[in-house]
């Protein structure tokens, strides 16, 4: 029957909200009666056999992409690159011998990534589809296919998939190096990370009021805003950025934090809002004197630090969890900055200007 947004007053909300559930979903959804991993072994033996895998996306799938590659490569030890798939159909990178690909689509509907399907697999190369519409275009056409379990996601801004697809992308990682017997695959147990980052989220989610107090100083009369990271957290920074304008209309970017000052450090001024992700271990103490650069030239600066990486003055704290995850909690405040951004500046926060759920023309 008909989706309802209940007590809520947009989707978008209720559907960050889901978030901690749909963590549990996908590890029943993954795992079997003893606890243990299990998916699809032909699939896994098709990826065995892989030695390099190509991840194909658009929009913030192609950001739950990018979090993947660390995922593929740490965990199952195969080179994996995130594409966007309006690119990679019609300037085909030179391929691997034994190339793989992925394609994460919440729809399964997008256009973009099915000119891509049809063109590897006429080449004859194997394919997997993850995606939260098990009927769609792209879960039939793929060899493969992988479900979200997110529940039907109604917000044109995409949050819960967003999450769904990088937890999926680690108990896929996590089957796909154990396997191959991977020792890191062995000692990532993706069962019970997966577990404390539904809690952290969880907890994340109940400081709505002190997020929503910082969308309010940060964004409330802005017309611009910068985000960034490294690592990983360059990562969110491009998801984070993306929430922002497509429902507020601000004019976000989300950059490499080494980057800033190689250019775009010119844009900052006073008051210019800027969000740093300090949760990378390598590179938080760059990161960080990164952000008080900009601070001291007069930018109001919100840190998003995990507890391993905090100091007294940050301001919003996520727990520990361990870094290729770290993902699925900093986007929470970041999502939740967008969404309150939108709600406050009296937009419909589901249905922006422009945009489609999912867009089936290239
Ligand atoms: C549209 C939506 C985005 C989405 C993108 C990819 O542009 O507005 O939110 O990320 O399509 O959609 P997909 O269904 O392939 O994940």
């Amino acid at each position: 029957g008909e989706i309802s947004k209940g007590t809520y007053p947009f989707f978008m909300l209720k559907e960050i909200d889901e978030q901690p559930i749909v963590m549990h979903r996908l590890v029943d959804a993954y795992t079997d009666d003893e606890g243990q991993v299990s998916i699809d072994s032909d699939l896994l033996a098709a990826m065995k056999r892989a030695d390099r895998l190509y991840i194909v996306a658009a929009g913030t799938s192609y950001h739950a992409g990018l979090v993947g590659q660390a995922l593929f490569e740490k965990l199952a030890k195969v080179p994996a690159e995130a594409y966007l798939a309006s690119e990679f159909g019609y300037h085909q990178p030179l391929l691997s011998e034994r190339p793989f690909f992925i394609f994460l689509t919440q729809s399964g509907e997008t256009a973009d990534i099915r000119q891509v399907l049809v063109k590897i697999k006429a080449q004859g190369f194997p394919s997997l589809t993850v995606t939260n519409v098990g009927s769609s275009t792209l879960a039939r056409e793929a060899d493969y296919q992988l479900l979200l379990h997110a529940g039907p996601e109604i917000a044109v801004a995409s949050t819960k998939a967003y999450t769904a697809q990088i937890a999926a992308e680690a108990l896929l990682a996590k089957a796909l190096g154990e396997v191959k017997a991977i020792p890191e695959a062995a000692q990532f147990d993706v069962v019970h990370q997966l577990g404390l980052a539904s809690t952290a989220q969880q907890a994340l989610i109940e400081q709505k009021d002190l997020i929503h107090q910082w969308a309010t100083d940060l964004f409330a009369t802005t017309r611009n805003a910068f985000y960034i990271g490294r690592g990983t957290d360059y990562y969110v920074s491009l998801e984070a950025s993306l929430k922002l304008k497509e429902i507020s209309y601000v004019q976000a970017e989300g950059f490499a934090a080494g980057e800033l000052k190689h250019g775009t450090i010119a844009l900052i001024e006073k008051d210019t809002p800027l969000v740093a992700f300090i949760s990378d271990p390598e590179t938080a103490a760059h990161t960080r004197s990164n952000a008080d650069e900009i601070a001291a030239r007069g930018a109001k600066v919100l840190r998003i630090v995990t507890q391993a990486q905090a100091q007294d003055e940050d301001q919003i704290v996520i727990p520990d969890i361990d870094p290729l995850l770290a993902p699925l909690l900093s986007i929470i405040p970041a999502q939740l900055l967008a969404y309150y951004t939108s709600f406050d500046r009296g937009y419909d926060v589901d249905r922006p200007r422009n945009l489609a759920k999912s867009v089936t023309v290239e």
